[in-house]
């Protein structure tokens, strides 16, 4: 299948749909009774059925799960993978990140990073530092574009003005139910600013497809689609927002993918918009736990 893109007008593009990794390997650390065969094996399942954006991260399994990135890459044609990988916050003076992003080739098994983004802001580190080292790495072709993650808008723009180069994405925890980003102007920003919004968490971990939410029952029969699928393609439905999932199992990856394609009416994309019951609006604050804790 192929994936529609989202284009910028600056150029850069991403697929409606990408692949996430968090917990392969582990979680915040390597674990040894991982089943390493199963996690690249429904990588290159997700990349044979047409998924080529996928995201990881140095943190992840302390950078175990982008060596299994790398393995399930190695006989795919590079350029037809658009990576995404993460330094992690604490590493973001300029030498650090410079350090940790030939690290994260080193694991990947590749000479550049498509996207290589800040898994979250640092309030302890001059972000202008940082943006230098992006620069640098820009200029040495080690990366192709710069990204953020979990960035509010003062952040991002804090960020945007330290660099000529564009910050191209926000990677956010958004869905139907997580809407910080649209109440603290994120998604707002995103679209005047010509940024795209990498929504991640979109199934909220199963939670769409395990609880019985009656306005998502009710648009299921409409649509004949999943609770799951409705989720996904809300926050598809919007301007410049793309979304990452992460699935081990094909008939939820195959479930996900069937998001995409078709379009709700307006009525109904407001109408989850506006009535979805319980939703959370505010933004989890990046606290120091959350410096030195992956996700
Ligand atoms: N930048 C950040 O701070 C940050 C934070 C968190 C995540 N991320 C990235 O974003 C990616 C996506 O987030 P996420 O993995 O939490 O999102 P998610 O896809 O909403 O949740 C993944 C979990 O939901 C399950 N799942 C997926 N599709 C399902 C379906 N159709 N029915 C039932 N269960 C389903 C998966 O289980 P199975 O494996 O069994 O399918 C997995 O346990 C991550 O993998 C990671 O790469 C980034």
């Amino acid at each position: 299948m192929i994936i529609e893109k989202k284009k910028l007008k600056n150029g850069f593009e991403l697929p409606l749909f990408g692949f996430g990794t968090w917990s392969m390997g582990g979680r915040d650390k390597k674990d040894p009774l991982n089943d390493d065969k199963a996690d690249i094996a429904a990588i290159r399942t997700a990349i044979e059925i047409g998924i080529t954006h996928i995201d990881t991260a140095a943190w992840y399994a302390e950078g175990h799960c982008e060596e299994i990135v790398g393995d399930a890459i190695k006989n795919y044609d590079r350029t037809e993978i658009i990576l995404t990988t993460k330094v992690p916050p604490m590493e973001l003076h300029y030498k650090d990140i410079i350090c940790s992003a030939k690290k994260s080739l080193k694991r990947l098994g590749t000479d550049y990073i498509d996207i290589y983004v800040i898994h979250n802001p640092n309030p302890y580190i001059d972000i202008r530092e940082s943006m230098e080292a992006f620069d640098y790495l820009l200029d040495k072709k080690l990366i192709k574009y710069i990204g953020l993650s979990n960035f509010n808008v003062k952040q991002f723009d804090e960020a945007q003005n330290s660099t000529d180069n564009p910050i191209v994405c926000n990677h956010l925890h958004y869905n139907l139910k997580h809407r910080g980003p649209l109440s603290d102007g994120s998604i707002e920003y995103a679209q005047k600013n010509d940024v795209l919004i990498v929504a991640w968490r979109p199934t909220q971990k199963g939670f769409f497809g395990l609880n019985d939410i009656e306005i998502l029952n009710k648009l299921s029969e409409k649509y004949e689609k999943t609770p799951i699928q409705l989720a996904i393609n809300w926050l598809i439905s919007q301007k410049n927002v793309v979304t990452i999932s992460k699935s081990r199992n094909i008939k939820h990856l195959k479930e996900n993918l069937g998001a995409i394609g078709w379009e709700m009416e307006k009525s109904d994309i407001a109408l989850l918009q506006n009535n979805f019951p319980d939703t959370v609006n505010t933004v989890e604050n990046i606290t120091l736990a959350k410096l030195i804790q992956p996700e």
